[in-house]
């Protein structure tokens, strides 16, 4: 190979590392600005924390934005609970464990009513039993909502 094919062989791939090595660290500085420095309030990028058996969910998470419309719900199994929003700015949580067998991911919600889909038991957005075979209430969570944290004591 001549000296010339040698020079331009070996500039050709400097050129090429420096291109992609300026993309490396343009994507590695876009992720970091990507941070947001004023979450104030510590909250994960999965929308919420947990410190002992204190649950804060950020209400403006894609996960949880849904419980910021009245009879929004969502069935948080990470959190083991169930949340409704019932209005006038009240977030009710409740255990997503079945009283009936412990059924906890089989929920839905409809006319202000959770129904276990696993045996069909009905619960009011109270947590009162309505019917089925389930012999007592679900248990509540106390549940405080200040701006858009909602903070749950299970
Ligand atoms: S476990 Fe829910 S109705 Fe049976």
């Amino acid at each position: 190979m001549s000296d010339r094919r040698k020079f331009l062989k070996s500039a050709g791939s400097t050129a090429l590392f420096t291109s992609l090595g300026t993309s490396f660290f343009i994507a590695c500085s876009e992720k970091e600005e990507n941070i947001d420095p004023d979450n104030n309030n510590n909250i994960s990028e999965k929308g919420f924390t947990v410190d002992g058996n204190v649950y804060k969910i950020e209400l403006n998470h894609p996960s949880f934005s849904v419980l910021k419309s009245i009879g929004g719900w969502y069935l948080f199994n990470e959190g083991g609970m169930l949340l409704v929003n019932v209005g006038q700015d009240i977030i009710r949580a409740f255990s997503n464990s079945c009283p009936h067998q412990g059924c906890r991911t089989s929920w839905k919600y409809s006319n202000n009513n959770f129904t276990c889909t696993c045996h069909s038991a009905i619960f009011t957005n109270e947590g009162a039993l309505v019917s089925g075979p389930a012999n007592s209430d679900l248990t509540s969570y106390i549940a405080q909502k200040e701006d858009e944290i909602l903070k749950v004591t299970t």
